[in-house]
């Protein structure tokens, strides 16, 4: 096992968007290493959920909430006294962001500045990671790397590139970073984190690529492709979330040691997406979740009613050379975990199994 999955053994760990897809795999990897859950969020966003198929709701301290209210939050966050906060929840499909737009940004913008506020009036050392996403950017091709200009190519993009502002200007204004180990040391160390278009068994949102293959492939249909030339970065939820906890870790290590350069060098963003290998057009996804679940797939008649980018990339170099963080696992065997995870699923059982030997497998890569 990676040693810094050491670190959340008999620790408390602060968990937003705890029962949505990336949450419940990251509150079932954080329980298996000991951490103690709390979670905060709204109820499951999708039926069938993950976080319902893995019972989680009796395993963790489960709080159903809203980030919107302000109060409610930081009456959360207080009775968790976390020494660690990981933040996703979100409204996070870039559709209904288009439907919604006013309630994407009160939820994404300043549900994130209800948590920062919360987090102004903790106690004690505590690491916080907030999660974005590659759309922060310019929709622009080249692979960018974190210091790339900022952009809104839709209204969920837009959203998240204001996380990212917010985040930055409550961390110079409340929880800056000494200059050295004899200045003061804030109370919360904060920094951000973008992965790419994320894959993985448990997934069942509207709107999304490998839940829209499940939905049509259990059916007996054609999977319907919107956009097959479209290239994005795409990875398996565990090595984002081996990121996150990475990150979480290094920089709790920082703030508890008073190691001030250290800290100055984590509090920022980071990109967690795939190797090059992993951009690849839409088409290239579908063939390989053909080769293990056979069937057939068509081009959509109508076109997107929202802007798409073409391509998006994400350049992950910085999380590399800062954490030796790099991706486990590539563009096929991200798919075919992802696809064995559905067909194992449907068994009594089955996706509790399939999660916990993919777990398994993940960390003894
Ligand atoms: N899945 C991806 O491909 C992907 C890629 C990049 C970034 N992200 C980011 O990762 C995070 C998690 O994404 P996901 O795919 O698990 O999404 P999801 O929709 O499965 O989960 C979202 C979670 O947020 C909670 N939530 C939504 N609105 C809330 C509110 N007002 N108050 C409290 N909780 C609320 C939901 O209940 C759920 O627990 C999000 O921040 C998303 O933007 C996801």
């Amino acid at each position: 096992m990676p040693t810094f999955l050491k670190s959340f053994a008999g620790k408390r760990i602060f968990l937003t968007g705890h029962t949505g897809f990336k949450g419940s795999w990251l509150s079932e990897w954080l329980l298996g290493l000991g951490g103690e859950v709390w979670g905060f969020s709204l109820p499951p966003p999708t039926t069938p959920s993950l976080f319902n198929r893995l019972a989680l709701k009796g395993r963790l301290n489960h709080r159903q909430g809203d980030i919107r209210d302000a109060a409610a939050l930081k009456r959360a966050l207080w009775a968790a006294r976390p020494d660690y906060v990981f933040h996703l929840a979100a409204q996070p499909i870039v559709g209904a962001a288009h439907q919604d737009p006013k309630g994407t940004w009160e939820t994404n913008v300043m549900g994130t500045i209800n948590l920062l506020e919360a987090l102004r009036s903790l106690r004690r050392p505590c690491a916080a990671v907030m999660v974005t996403t590659d759309k922060v950017y310019r929709g622009c091709p080249d692979s960018r790397g974190e210091d790339d200009p900022f952009g809104a190519i839709d209204p969920y993009g837009g959203s998240k590139a204001a996380v990212e502002l917010a985040v930055e200007a409550w961390r110079n204004a409340y929880f800056q970073v000494p200059r050295s180990a004899r200045g003061a040391f804030p109370r919360v160390a904060l920094a951000t984190a973008r992965s790419g278009n994320v894959i993985g068994g448990g997934d069942w949102a509207s709107d999304r690529l490998l839940p829209d293959c499940v939905r049509a492939l259990s059916r007996g249909d054609p999977i319907v492709v919107r956009n097959p030339r479209s290239v994005r970065p795409w990875q398996h939820v565990l090595d984002p979330l081996a990121g996150y906890m990475k990150l979480g870790a290094e920089l709790h290590d920082a703030l508890a040691g008073h190691r001030a350069g250290k800290l100055a060098e984590l509090s920022g963003p980071f990109n967690f997406g795939p190797a090059e290998e992993g951009h690849r057009p839409v088409r290239e996804v579908v063939a390989q979740v053909l080769r293990g679940w056979p069937g057939r797939w068509r081009k959509a008649h109508l076109r997107s009613p929202q802007a798409e980018a073409a391509e998006l990339r994400l350049d992950s170099s910085k999380a590399r050379r800062l954490l030796g963080w790099r991706p486990r696992w590539g563009f096929e065997r991200a798919v075919d975990q992802t696809v064995a995870w559905y067909r194992g699923a449907s068994a009594p059982r089955g996706a509790a199994k399939m999660t916990l030997a993919q777990l398994g497998e993940y960390t003894a890569t």
